[in-house]
């Protein structure tokens, strides 16, 4: 009987969480950022742009599309893995784009379980640059992480890491009522 999966909310800086994988709220270049993005290729060093590179040449010549996720190494960080996904900008969308974000998590575990990690850390995906407010981000997320790990039972352990207040009473009240 697979131990039941646990999910919790972090206060913290998710380059530095001592987990399998990190999950990156990437652009479908890439190629880099800010935000998140920014802080995970930095710590990471150069063999993560260097590894996304290869992966738009042999997977994704036209970019990483809106809701997909692939792992790459975790270079110098912490994790071994960084798992890159994109989500769904709100002003894009007239519900703001929440299957694609939904997407993005589920996609993010699958490749969790696809490269054998038992343990992933989330950032609040979309909810920076691409406009989300984590209130309304923070129900779907959580939802679709607790739905998803059903199909993955090697991945033991979610955390999602948030870095600021707002972000992080968002989760925090979420995962509360989601019990
Ligand atoms: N650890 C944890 N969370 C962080 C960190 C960090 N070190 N740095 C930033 N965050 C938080 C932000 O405060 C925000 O709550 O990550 C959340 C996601 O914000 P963004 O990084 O802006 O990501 P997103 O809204 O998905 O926009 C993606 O931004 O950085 C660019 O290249 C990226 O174009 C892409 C876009």
């Amino acid at each position: 009987m697979a131990q039941a999966s646990v999910i919790d909310v972090v206060r913290g800086d998710i380059t530095q969480q001592d987990v399998d994988a990190i999950v990156n709220a990437a652009n479908s270049s890439l190629m880099g950022g800010g935000g998140v993005d920014g802080a995970i290729h930095a710590a990471a060093g150069p063999a993560l742009l260097q590894a996304c590179k290869d992966v738009r040449r042999r997977l994704y010549p036209d970019g990483l599309p809106t809701g997909a996720a692939i792992a790459t190494t975790g270079g110098d960080l912490p994790a071994r893995f960084v798992i890159h996904t994109v989500g769904p900008k709100y002003w894009e969308y007239a519900d703001g784009g929440r299957e694609l974000l939904a997407a993005a998590h589920r996609n993010s575990l699958a490749e969790t379980q696809r490269v054998g990690a038992s343990s992933v850390a989330f950032p609040a995906i979309s909810c920076g640059v691409y406009g989300w407010n984590p209130r309304e981000a923070a129900p779907i997320a959580i939802e679709a992480v607790r739905t998803a790990l059903a199909d993955f039972p090697d991945v033991q352990r979610v955390s999602f890491v948030l870095i600021n207040d707002d972000a992080f009473d968002a989760f925090t009240r979420a995962i509360e009522s989601a019990d």
